[in-house]
């Protein structure tokens, strides 16, 4: 699909599809990942990754795991401080992680991205942004023009802090909105007036930020068409480049701070998909571009280009404009790849850091994909990120009959056909606009592991 086209929208295909299921930033996914992986694999997998002809260059993710309150829908993993010291504690830690881990990488493989993560990374001050923004660029080189983001929370930053992270470096921000109502704010417990926002936004713009993009949350507690249309206006008003809408994942079993939640307040299922249906509309009318799943962007934006040229890739930040990377993490709960091979560190703050101060990596599970799981994450990869399918394309590269080996996945995918998610082509399979909107439910048909609907409902979020 080169044309970015307008999903449609049709309340019994949501009803069908819209269920729980992953968001394939990465196949397998990581409850796949297994705890026989070792430090040893992952070196290895380092290693094999250097001896290549031409060795990937690199994209880095640090993992800031600190907020200063607790927002009640939060799915993130994150611990609630307020102590002076830690920010500095956890940069001592990271530099000991950093000097376990970077030197494995050969000297010369160049960081075309940077992202930090969390958390809030500025919970963090800008001199310690600063500190850790050196330390990075002390172990790997950096290209010259390499992406740098963060993500914000505007409660902790005023314009001269954004002024600031534009000189030491950093061109991309992504700030987190989620809602501009003050009663759905006082129920989510994340209370910054619009003036904070736009004032944070000005600036970032005025320095000259490469890229901004927004967070917002539909499906939160207190929630009306009306309220978030309002939200929706303001923040296209603003013209951030990016926009990333995320339905509420409501798991209170897994993330303890939405047991806050009044349930009872949640917007009915009807309410959550009129809020749903409004909001894709009005970004389009004001000329967002959609470009899969949750995301929409201007049609300058470098992701509405990637989207068009099919050099769009999906990873662990969502979608992306820089296929081909190796991805090198740190901090707690972070999840590298190198090649085929994931590791993800432990996720508890402690038990990171005990592993890096006493010189162990802190990788706790991992998995190195076969060659099916290599080739179903190829299929899936094309369908969350261009819509389509060549069968060719993928017998070309893995040397297999593709009708003969995915004959059960085809079948499985006739019902979508019949109800017009998807068309066949002469070559392969294309996603049709009423499809856009369950790119999950499309890919979902090549996952392999999962198999019990159990699995599916209690750790996925739903896909609409
Ligand atoms: C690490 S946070 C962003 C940075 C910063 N901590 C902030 O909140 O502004 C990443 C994003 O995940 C989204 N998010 C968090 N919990 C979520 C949930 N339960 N369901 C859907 N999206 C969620 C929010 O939009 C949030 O901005
Ligand atoms: S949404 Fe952001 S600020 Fe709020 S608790 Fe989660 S990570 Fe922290």
């Amino acid at each position: 699909m080169s044309e970015l086209m307008r999903p449609s929208f049709d309340l019994e295909l949501i009803e069908k599809y819209g269920g729980p299921g992953p968001r394939y930033t990465s196949y397998p996914t990581a409850p796949q990942f297994s705890s026989n992986f070792q430090a040893v694999d992952w070196y290895a997998a380092i290693a094999e990754s250097n001896r290549l002809p031409i060795p990937a260059d690199l994209s880095l993710y640090v993992h800031v795991p600190f907020c200063a309150n607790p927002c009640f829908y939060c799915g993130c993993n994150r611990v609630i401080t307020r102590s002076p010291t830690a920010g500095d504690q956890f940069l001592d830690r990271l530099e000991q992680e950093l000097a376990l881990v970077a030197p494995r990488f050969d000297e010369d493989r160049l960081v075309r991205q940077l992202h930090l993560g969390g958390g809030t990374p500025t919970f963090l001050s800008v001199d310690q942004l600063g500190r850790l923004l050196t330390a990075l660029q002390r172990h790997f080189p950096f290209a010259e023009d390499a992406e740098i983001g963060l993500e914000i929370d505007p409660r902790t930053i005023d314009p001269r802090g954004i002024a600031q992270l534009r000189q030491l470096g950093f061109n991309r921000l992504s700030i987190g909105i989620q809602d501009l109502e003050p009663d759905v704010q006082q129920a989510v417990n994340r209370i910054h007036d619009t003036a904070m926002v736009s004032s944070v936004f000005g600036a970032a713009r005025a320095v000259g930020f490469d890229s901004i993009s927004v967070d917002l949350i539909y499906g939160l507690p207190l929630q009306t068409t009306a309220g978030f249309a309002r939200t929706v206006d303001t923040v296209g008003g603003l013209r951030p480049d990016r926009v990333s809408l995320f339905n509420y994942a409501h798991l209170p079993h897994l993330f303890k701070a939405q047991q806050r939640i009044d349930e009872s307040k949640l917007p009915t299922p009807s309410t959550k998909l009129a809020i749903f249906r409004n909001t894709l509309n009005r970004l389009l009318d004001v000329g967002y571009e959609f470009i899969g799943m949750d995301h929409f962007a201007l049609p300058g934006d470098s992701l509405v280009k990637a989207r068009r040229d099919g050099s769009m890739v999906r990873n662990f930040q969502g979608y992306s404009t820089h296929g081909g990377l190796d991805l090198v993490s740190f901090g707690p709960s972070a999840i590298s790849q190198v090649g085929d091979t994931f590791a993800q560190n432990a996720r508890g703050l402690d038990e990171w850091g005990i592993a890096v101060s006493e010189a162990r990596l802190p990788i706790i599970r991992g998995l190195s994909r076969n060659t099916d799981d290599a080739v179903r994450a190829e299929i899936i990869d094309r369908i969350m990120c261009t819509g389509e399918l060549v069968f060719r394309d993928i017998e070309k590269i893995f040397q297999l009959k593709f009708r003969r080996y995915f004959a059960d996945e085809l079948e499985a995918l006739e019902p979508l056909a019949s109800d017009g998610l998807i068309e066949w082509t002469n070559h392969g399979l294309r996603v049709l606009p009423a499809g856009m909107l369950f790119l999950r439910a499309i890919a979902k048909a090549f996952d392999q592991y999962l198999k019990s609907a159990d699995e599916q409902s209690s750790r996925f979020s739903r896909i609409v």
